[in-house]
């Protein structure tokens, strides 16, 4: 059996189109939803990211601002410009580009944004909505392959779901979001012995470690559902996931690739969050 595959460029294209729908109804309204993208120093794979992020909202309609600042910001200057931008109207999402230098701690960093601006998910106060199942914003990837099972209509109730890697902004939200669904949720982590006896039991195996060829063919039933947040290297330089794409396709029902997967799924949630962080600032129907 040859998996489908799910199509990350298609499914985030249709997403961005429905976000630049939704902008332009929002802007008739007297209402422009504004994105701030936060880059403290020059790490080369960060600049990238946040281009591609300030590119995206401008793309789709939204405002967005890169506020790019030297490797020697001190702490408590970016903790005011955070503070500016929490009271800034027409910026309804903050996102700081991570990794933050050594000399600034994220953790405090990220609880100085406003919960209702943190389009990231990284809030605490965001992680603990997303537990309670209340209302607030889920981190863009795992977020993303959410998007991902839904266009294949695929129903997680009672299915046994594995999660490869427990990141907080990976590992752990996502198996909120399949426990949120009434999957049977297992975190599996470098800590765990022998993960193929798990992988071989899921209909869903979501791989999120950061090493290539985790997940093989033989760690895989027949027909189950693979979706790989890897961005790694080869040996030739090229973008490859956590899974071993060739043999895996040969086992499972279907398959997400990288490129084209899950990264194109991350960057459109980032704009579904910030569309949604503006919609949020209307005045209710009466
Ligand atoms: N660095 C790598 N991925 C991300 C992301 O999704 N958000 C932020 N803020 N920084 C990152």
């Amino acid at each position: 059996m040859t998996a489908q595959l799910i199509d990350g460029n298609a499914l985030s294209a249709q997403i961005r189109a429905d976000v630049a729908r939704r902008t332009r109804a929002l802007k008739e309204r007297g209402l422009t939803p504004g994105l701030a993208v936060i880059l403290v120093g020059e790490d080369p794979a960060s600049q990238v990211y946040v281009r591609h992020k300030v590119k995206d909202s401008e793309e789709s309609g939204l405002h967005s601002v890169l506020d790019r600042h030297p490797a020697s910001l001190s702490e408590a200057a970016l903790l005011a410009r955070i503070a500016q931008l929490n009271a800034d109207p027409a910026i309804h999402g903050i996102l700081v580009q991570l990794p933050l230098p050594r000399h600034i701690d994220a953790n405090k960093v990220i609880a100085a944004i406003a919960p209702t601006k943190d389009v990231d998910g990284f809030h605490v106060a965001s992680a603990g909505a997303l537990m309670v199942g209340q209302p607030g914003f889920w981190p863009c990837t795992p977020y993303g392959c959410m998007k991902m099972l839904e266009s294949i209509g695929y129903d997680l109730r009672g299915k046994n779901a594995v999660v490869l890697g427990r990141s907080n902004i990976v590992g752990k939200p996502m198996a909120m979001m399949l426990l949120q669904k009434n999957a049977t949720v297992t975190i599996c982590h470098s800590a765990t012995p022998d993960l193929r006896s798990h992988t071989l039991r899921a209909d869903v195996i979501v791989a999120a470690v950061g090493k290539r060829n985790i997940l093989t063919a033989d760690m895989v039933k027949p027909g189950a559902v693979v979706i790989d947040v890897g961005m790694n290297r080869n040996d030739e330089g090229k973008l490859c996931g956590d899974v071993d794409f060739p043999g895996v396709r040969e086992v499972a029902g279907w398959i997400t690739p990288v490129p084209g997967g899950v990264g194109p799924m991350t960057r459109a949630m980032l704009l579904v969050n910030t569309l949604e962080a503006a919609e949020r600032c209307l005045p209710k129907p009466q």
